[in-house]
């Protein structure tokens, strides 16, 4: 995974950390020129499995989720004989090119990609997109604790300063309005399904069901129930060594709903509502996070 480019970051300055890419901050773990003919050349396949997040919103536990649920409905034993997730990030870890490229179908892929900077190919090709999304003053939360323990982001400087940034979209992939927004334009796509944090705390089966068959995987109830187990956050933390390395503790913090009311001011609180509001009241993008 991440950890030997996440070691060497460390070497960087936080000023050094970030570049702005179509107007969206991404990382500079690798040469920004190198990503953005990577990217110009992705060319999606129609049968690739597409997972999408903002970072923060539950991202890795849908990653195992899916690897449990491929494993279960191709008859695979072990969730570690599943090919690994590809991950593009953002345009800084596609050097990964030629071995997506090489990847035999049905490709498993993330990315943190800003919609609009999602190769077009894979809009054109119909390639089902699953997207993760959680409420976002958590997912602040979430954020600024990951900027702290993360090398390869700039290190928040206080909550206030995070908040601030997070406001305005000056982090690392952008801003969360500005891909609730994105995301808005294709929700009545039949390939873009939208699952939330919120909705997988509150009934993880139900979630399961919805992700399979979007896939058009088929599980038992008895399976559903299996990856709904090994799904939890104790189970998932507590295997996150063989999953994640020494990232496992930074990837599985605390993992619950409302952790926002620990760190935001009332008056912060506010804002964030009105900002909610002011963008995404009366979207549907905005109903399904239920805010
Ligand atoms: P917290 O920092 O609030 O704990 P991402 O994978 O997109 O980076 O998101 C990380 C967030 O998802 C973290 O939130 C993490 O704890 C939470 N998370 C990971 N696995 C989880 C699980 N199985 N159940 C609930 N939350 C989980």
């Amino acid at each position: 995974r991440m950890n030997a480019k996440m070691l060497k970051a460390k070497e960087i300055s936080d000023e050094e950390k970030l570049y702005r890419y179509n107007g969206v901050l991404y990382s500079t773990l690798l040469s920004p020129e190198e990503h953005l003919k990577c990217l110009e050349k992705m060319q999606a396949r129609e049968d690739d499995i597409m997972l999408v997040a903002y970072p923060k919103c539950g991202f890795n536990w849908m990653v195992g989720v899916m690897r449990k649920i491929i494993a279960a409905a191709t008859g695979v034993k072990s969730e570690s004989k599943i090919p690994p997730l590809m991950e593009f990030y953002g345009p800084e870890n596609l050097k990964v090119e030629s071995v997506l490229d090489e990847a035999p179908s049905p490709r498993f892929l993330g990315t943190h990609l800003h919609p609009n900077n999602i190769p077009a190919s894979f809009y054109e090709k119909k390639t089902k997109i699953l997207v993760v999304f959680r409420n976002p003053k958590d997912t602040m939360v979430s954020f600024y604790h990951f900027s702290n323990s993360n090398p390869a982001l700039p290190s928040a400087k206080s909550w206030d300063t995070f908040y601030s940034q997070f406001m305005s979209g000056e982090v690392a992939w952008g801003s969360y309005f500005d891909h609730a927004l994105g995301w808005e334009k294709k929700m009545d796509d039949p390939n873009v399904m939208v699952v939330t944090y919120e909705e997988m705390k509150q009934d993880l089966s139900e979630s399961i069901r919805k992700v399979s068959s979007f896939y058009g995987f088929s599980l038992t109830d008895a399976q559903v129930q299996q990856i709904a187990d090994a799904s939890t956050f104790k189970a998932m933390k507590e295997s996150s060594a063989s999953s994640h390395g020494n990232m496992g503790n930074v990837f599985f913090r605390k993992g619950e709903v409302g952790d926002w009311k620990n760190h935001f001011t009332p008056e912060q609180s506010r804002e964030m509502d009105e900002v909610f509001n002011k963008r995404l009241a009366g979207t549907k993008i905005g109903a399904k996070l239920n805010y």
